[in-house]
């Protein structure tokens, strides 16, 4: 049961601050209408949410872009009700967007024509995220410290997050998921100007589609954990084939241009347990617009994805890509899993971010 007295308790013992002053306004983007024998349907349109401080002090927004079964919700607060990312930024001085990817959320999926959606259980949740520490499904899942609570069913911040879990396009709908995204994501660049994309997880082949379609319009991008390997999908252990196009499922700008994903060869690097990583064969293509725009990829000690992103990064420096890889772990910041813009020092991490960000300004 959600228990708000518990929750209020939680929120005392991280210290907090304040939240921020601002503006709020929504906009749906990037719909169209799809004929239907008893009418028209609007389909594929994105939410966007823009927040703005009450004093703007950079001259480019944010847009934060969520991963698998998650909605813009990730970004306002934590579980435990502490300002998050988005506020951190707002209080800054930046103006903030929040997507809730196309078909997610309040992004409407239509079960006529929209690809299958799938849902994540609070156990798989536990076991990945909130609670690795307590299951060791891979090693380095007894580091994780920073969820707050036990970070399981029954306890309130647990309930509190996996409650704003949804539904998403599945694993067999991630050209869609993608196409989608980067027709909503474009559209929303051309409206705003130009930004500094933040991503998450399965937001990270969305960041880099919109980029790749509006290189002008994208600063730079902050990759928090983005699917990966190349190639190849994993959970715990690798699964199988996926993002043929090394970092996306649907193509990406090479040079030398290719026909179809074929043209990209791959070389095993190394398969272990955690990870099967390849990276490019000879001739190696350079991402041709990727390779324009400065990227940070941070990556935390105790996530279940801290194996596979040193693989992500070496592919994408091979293809031209200057990538400033960030393991938490390694500046001194412990025990974080894959949410960790949601955990106990989620304020800390964001400052990691947040400097990082005004030093691409600067250039
Ligand atoms: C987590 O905390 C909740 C609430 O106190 C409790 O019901 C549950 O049994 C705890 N789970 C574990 C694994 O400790
Ligand atoms: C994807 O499609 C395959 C083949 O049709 C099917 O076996 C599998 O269950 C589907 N996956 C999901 C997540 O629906
Ligand atoms: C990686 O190793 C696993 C387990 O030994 C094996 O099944 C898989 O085929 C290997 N992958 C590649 C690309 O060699």
């Amino acid at each position: 049961m959600f228990c708000p007295l518990t929750l209020l308790l939680y929120a005392a013992v991280v210290a907090s601050r304040p939240f921020t002053i601002h503006t709020r306004e929504y906009v749906y983007i990037g719909g169209q209408y799809i004929k239907q024998a008893d009418g028209a349907f609007s389909d594929s349109q994105m939410y966007v949410e823009h927040l703005r401080p009450v004093r703007v002090s950079h001259p480019l927004p944010l847009v934060l872009i969520h991963g698998q079964g998650q909605t813009g919700t990730n970004w306002l607060n934590t579980p435990d009700g502490r300002p998050g990312w988005a506020d951190f930024f707002l209080a800054k001085g930046y103006e903030v967007y929040i997507v809730d990817q196309p078909e997610r959320g309040r992004s409407p999926w239509n079960p006529v024509f929209d690809g299958g959606i799938q849902a994540v259980s609070a156990l798989l949740a536990a076991q990945r995220h909130t609670a690795p520490e307590l299951f060791n499904l891979y090693p380095q899942a007894r580091f994780h410290t920073q969820w707050i609570g036990n970070g399981t069913q029954g306890d309130p911040v647990f309930d509190a997050f996996y409650a704003s879990q949804v539904q998403s396009l599945d694993s067999n709908s991630t050209v869609e998921a993608q196409t989608k995204g980067r027709h909503a994501g474009s559209l929303l660049l051309d409206t705003i100007g130009k930004s500094i994309l933040v991503t998450h997880s399965q937001g990270g082949p969305i960041g880099w589609v919109i980029a790749d379609a509006r290189p002008s319009l994208v600063k730079a991008i902050v990759a928090i954990e983005p699917s990966g390997p190349p190639f190849v999908s994993t959970d715990i252990q690798p699964v199988g084939p996926a993002r043929p196009f090394g970092l996306t499922d649907i193509p990406l700008e090479f040079d030398p241009p290719i026909t179809s994903a074929a043209d990209l060869r791959q070389r095993l690097v190394s398969n272990d347990s955690a990870t099967t990583c390849f990276e490019q064969a000879a001739p190696v293509r350079q991402l041709a617009t990727l390779r324009r725009i400065p990227v940070m990829m941070v990556t935390s000690e105790a996530s279940i994805r801290a194996a596979v992103d040193p693989c992500t990064v070496r592919f994408m420096r091979q293809a031209g890509v200057s990538v400033q890889h960030i393991v938490l772990g390694d500046v001194g910041i412990r025990g974080n899993g894959h949410f960790m813009f949601m955990e106990r020092n989620s304020d800390e991490i964001a400052a990691v971010v947040e400097e990082w960000i005004a030093r691409q300004e600067r250039c």
